[in-house]
């Protein structure tokens, strides 16, 4: 299945609340398209979301979710790899390994472990902390070329690398060192509420986020109550510096309709805001829902997901296993007897 003429990518999402628009723009959208180039592998990563405390019944019913997202959103199971993180043991077998080498300064400096240390007071775990070594892991057992993320990510991904590096330099080359793919439409995905934020599936505030499963009444009670620029210039609805507002729904408009940014802002020429949050509220609901019809499609074929998990788990673990055993081999340790 995989060619070995082309690049790996690999990237995973957490099945942990909703996935936003924001999510959907700037990262799953782009997945698909990047199937025929590369071996993609697309990971649901379930252990990840351990760090922070799960309902199991939810955590349970999220993860499925996410899988058959996956697919509602273009990834096809034939061309990648798609499969549940804890469905293949070396993900953690290599965290141990990495954890090894990897430095405690190095992990209480990440950003998102401060943030998250700072959200969850009350529950600072050790995986927490440890959780870009497990990103590593998840990234370094592929020989992962180019890992498509969001800008959030990139702190965790340059510790992949160093680990990598480290790594090869320590016991002779083992690992490819990944590089990230940034998205260039997706940061920009901004809170309705308040366009300084990224768009976050844990904002408290409901309005600021669109979810991928929300209804069309909904989306469009969303933009409605979006925050919008004072102005009560002829041409309110511009892509502009000064304009931070209307430039995220500009940009949510442009990703949906298909409509170039500078197109939209002539078609809403003379038009009020409210005549443009209808229309980008149409346009989200024409995106949202065949991907959610079709989610809703694969939830109810239990027997084809279960294909789809077992074939990607069965490859992912044959690649994922002949790292893990050339490292368990370089670090030192006696290989099995069979
Ligand atoms: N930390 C990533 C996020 O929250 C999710 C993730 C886990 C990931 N392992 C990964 C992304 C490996 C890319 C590659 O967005």
């Amino acid at each position: 299945m995989a060619d070995e003429s082309k690049q790996t990518v690999f990237s995973g999402v957490q099945p942990t609340g909703k996935i936003t628009l924001g999510n959907y723009l700037g990262a799953i959208k782009n997945w698909g398209a990047l199937q025929q180039r590369y071996n993609c592998i697309y990971c649901v990563v379930d252990l990840h979301s351990l760090t922070v405390t799960q309902l199991p019944a939810e955590l349970r019913k999220n993860t499925l979710d996410l899988v058959a997202l996956y697919i509602a959103c273009g990834i096809d199971p034939q061309l990648s790899t798609l499969f549940i993180q804890s469905h293949v043991p070396q993900h953690a077998e290599l965290c141990w390994i990495l954890d090894t080498i990897c430095y405690v300064g190095e992990l209480s400096r990440m950003t998102q472990f401060k943030e998250k240390s700072r959200k969850h007071a009350d529950n600072i775990n050790a995986g927490l902390m440890n959780y870009p070594v497990l990103m590593a892991s998840d990234i370094l057992l592929y020989q992962t070329n180019l890992v498509p993320v969001g800008k959030d990510q990139v702190q965790h991904l340059e510790l992949a690398r160093n680990l990598a590096q480290r790594f090869n330099a320590r016991y002779s080359d083992t690992f490819a060192v990944p590089e990230a793919l940034l998205s260039k439409t997706g940061n920009s995905i901004k809170s309705l509420q308040d366009p300084s934020a990224k768009m976050s599936k844990s904002d408290p505030n409901d309005n600021a986020v669109i979810c991928l499963t929300d209804d069309a009444d909904t989306v469009v009670r969303k933009l409605r109550r979006a925050v919008t620029d004072s102005d009560s210039s002829f041409n309110c609805v511009r892509h502009a510096a000064d304009k931070p507002a209307v430039s995220n729904l500009l940009n949510i408009y442009s990703l949906t309709s298909g409509e170039t940014v500078a197109q939209a802002e002539k078609r809403f020429e003379g038009k009020g805001y409210g005549v443009f949050k209808q229309a980008v509220a149409d346009a989200v609901i024409a995106v949202l829902q065949p991907i959610q019809a079709r989610q809703k499609q694969l939830l109810a074929d239990k027997a084809y997901l279960e294909s789809v998990l077992k074939t990607g788990a069965d490859n992912a673990r044959y690649i994922a296993a002949k790292t893990l055993s050339k490292v368990y081999r370089k670090v030192g340790l006696i290989a099995p007897i069979r």
